[in-house]
């Protein structure tokens, strides 16, 4: 059951982030760790805010198929949820205005911001050579995710 899959992977995350100091570790081990728990992520990983000041997203740790480097800012699923600050659940990527195709594999995909301090410092990005194959608990589950990597601390550039 998807929903025990995402209990066990919280408290393996919640354990793993207290062995990882900093951002890339953090980020790294927690996208292994989503990718390899499920069979319907194609592509899981990290965009993270640009240093430049631009409000781009630019690619941080991942799992999967290359990936596209930079994202301007509003752009595509990615730019979207960072802009509404909100999660977005997509069961079909055409349909969505101004998706971003890095892989035409990818049919389906879900993106959470993660928001620091009121900033949003990147987002979550998972996608599936499946359409339709993300629901509620993908959501709640992601979104815990997100929320125990944010409280590890791990994030802040030590
Ligand atoms: N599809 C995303 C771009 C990133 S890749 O899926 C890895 C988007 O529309 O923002």
């Amino acid at each position: 059951m998807k929903r025990e899959a995402y209990a066990t992977v919280h408290s393996q995350l919640a354990s793993l982030l207290e062995e990882c100091p900093d951002p890339v570790s953090a980020l790294s081990t927690t996208a292994a760790l989503l990718h390899t728990s499920f069979d319907h992520f194609f592509w899981t990983g990290f965009y993270l805010a640009a240093r430049d000041g631009s409000g781009d997203l630019v690619i941080g740790p991942y799992q999967g198929p290359l990936a596209c480097q930079r994202i301007e800012k509003g752009r595509g699923v990615c730019g979207a949820a960072a802009e509404r600050r909100e999660t977005i659940l997509v069961p079909d990527v055409h349909a969505f205005p101004g998706h971003i195709a890095c892989s035409s594999d990818s049919k389906s995909e879900i993106v959470v911001p993660l928001i620091e301090a009121g900033e949003v410092v990147g987002v979550l990005d998972v996608d599936s050579d499946q359409p339709d194959a993300f629901d509620e608990v993908d959501r709640e589950g992601l979104k815990e995710a997100v929320r125990l990597l944010l409280e590890s601390g791990n994030l802040v550039p030590g």
